[in-house]
């Protein structure tokens, strides 16, 4: 058993659809095991995509993950990373699999509904970023 970070984004969460999204995520037999709403402050964002820093569409993204309330949830499952990654779908949903969160939900490779940690590594560091020990005993474990 594992675990992994979602967000569900601020488009997602404005066109109510969270819970269809999260709904969707337990289908895929991930457990919500911690979840929290808020909306982002833009030094908040910036360090969360500080990896993506250099590229075009840095500004945007932090512009658009400030632009609203968006919904952190640590999921368990065996396989967490790898398990949330294929329910959630390619980065663009018109190359998103069939049945895929942004398949279904996104509006374009930027509002693209959902975000998913993409290795155990940044699964802790994503779950330490927004959940504190207490709400996640042993922290991003596995
Ligand atoms: P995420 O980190 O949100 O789960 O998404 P991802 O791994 O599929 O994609 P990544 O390459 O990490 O990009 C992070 C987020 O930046 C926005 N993006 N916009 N306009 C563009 O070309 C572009 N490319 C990426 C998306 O919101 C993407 O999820
Ligand atoms: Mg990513």
């Amino acid at each position: 058993m594992n675990r992994t970070l979602a967000i569900v984004k601020p488009d997602a969460v404005a066109a109510g659809r969270a819970g269809q999204i999260i709904a969707q995520l337990e289908s895929a037999g991930l457990r919500p095991r911690a979840v929290r709403m808020l909306t982002m402050t833009r030094a908040q964002a910036r360090s969360f995509y500080e990896v993506h820093r250099d590229r075009p569409f840095y500004d945007s993204l932090v512009a658009f993950m400030t632009s609203g309330p968006c919904i952190p949830i640590v999921l368990e499952a065996p396989g967490a990373v790898g398990r949330l990654r294929r329910a959630i779908g390619a980065t663009d949903p018109a190359e998103a699999a069939p049945g895929t969160v942004r398949r279904l939900h996104a509006e374009s490779k930027e509002r693209n509904a959902i975000h998913g940690s993409d290795s155990d590594p940044n699964a802790r560091r994503e779950i330490g970023f927004f959940f504190a020990e207490c709400e996640v005993p042993d922290g991003g474990r596995g």
